[in-house]
């Protein structure tokens, strides 16, 4: 079969191993041919392309980033854009397509599904939101680097009787915030699925240097949510084709606001795209890989119009239509775990 394959959206550690998995169990267990996509979306409405055979994904599979590129590239939003991308794809032969994103990349899927392409969709996003699976690859690296992150900030914190705001990536859902939150044992951790109390957060700092601890470090993903006004921080006039609002800053804003109400010298700093970053831990290159077999196996059973997915630690498959139908976001049960362990 030929098979093209695409990333679209944010990038992540792992889609490289994802790619080279496809591309492996493709060649030698089916035969396969595959053509590589560039630049998410893009690539396929204006037939950008590289061959993608076993030369190409050698040595990929621990490197960052990912070889065929990405965008937020959306051709519902151009004239004609969907039916482009049927008429490239029928000229390239290509029969099947494995496209590697999240909800955004998969509203596309979807929409070509319906139009006849034989789509597969893999989940993707450090956000680890997408719905229908347990877990998104690139999610425990993006933890385990800003885990890394809270624990030197814990000591220069100490050193000078500060507090650090940490803002980490997590647009709808506060996964990274409050994974590395717990892990790197932050005093307060701000997520979008909780309204942000401003007066909550500095009587929890206080409450702390009341008890004789001078310096305290506050988590919050960039999507969490600032009183009435949604966003607060972000660059609305910026926004991708999807209509997402560029984030980043609300740390910067939390750190002066906190400075205001308790007197407490505090300072920000942003992980954002670091997270995103470099090489996957050896979980999130397994989880990759299995993701990879995942879909190439549901191209030959021909399973089109469907995501595979984790469930508990079992790889299967769900209709793409439950991914893309809302994002997951936190548990009140998981937010329970992480609020009984802060000074509330
Ligand atoms: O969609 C995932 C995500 O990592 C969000 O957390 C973040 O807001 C956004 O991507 C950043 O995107 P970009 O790399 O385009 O700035």
């Amino acid at each position: 079969m030929k098979i093209g394959i695409l990333t679209g959206g944010g990038d992540c550690p792992g889609l490289n191993a994802v790619i080279r998995a496809i591309v492996r169990k493709g060649i030698f267990h089916y035969k396969d041919e595959f053509v590589g996509f560039m630049e998410g979306w893009r690539g396929v409405l204006e037939n950008m392309t590289r061959p993608l055979d076993l030369r190409a994904v050698a040595g990929i599979l621990p490197r960052g980033g990912t070889i065929l590129h990405t965008s937020r590239t959306n051709p519902d939003k151009k004239e004609g854009g969907l039916d482009r991308c049927v008429v490239n794809l029928k000229k390239g032969c290509v029969e099947a397509l494995i496209a590697l994103g999240g909800d955004d990349t998969q509203s596309v899927s979807q929409k070509l599904f319906e139009r006849g392409v034989k789509v597969v969709a893999v989940p993707k996003t450090i956000d680890n939101d997408v719905s229908g699976t347990d877990i998104c690859f690139g999610f425990d690296t993006a933890v385990s680097i800003a885990t890394e992150a809270i624990d030197r900030l814990h000591t220069t914190a100490e050193a000078h009787n500060r507090v650090i705001v940490v803002e980490v990536m997590g647009r709808e859902a506060g996964w990274i915030a409050l994974y590395s939150g717990v892990a790197g044992g932050a005093d307060v951790i701000l997520i979008p699925e909780r309204p942000v109390d401003l007066d909550e957060v500095a009587e929890t700092l206080k409450r702390r240097h009341d008890r004789g601890i001078y310096f305290s470090i506050v988590v919050v993903a960039e999507g969490a949510k600032l009183g009435k006004d949604p966003y607060l921080q972000a660059d609305a006039a910026k926004t991708d084709e999807f209509g997402h609002v560029r984030l980043g800053g609300i740390g910067a804003v939390l750190a002066t606001e906190i400075e205001r109400r308790t007197g407490f010298e505090t300072r920000a700093v942003v992980l954002g795209h670091i997270l995103r970053g470099g090489t996957p831990t050896a979980f999130d290159r397994m989880l990759a890989t299995r993701y990879g077999v995942g879909a190439i196996d549901l191209a030959h059973q021909g399973s089109f119009g469907r995501m595979v997915a984790l469930k508990g630690n079992e790889i299967t498959s769900v209709p793409i239509t439950d991914a893309i139908a809302k994002n997951r976001c936190v548990p009140q049960e998981m937010i329970d775990v992480a609020q009984s362990l802060l000074d509330q």
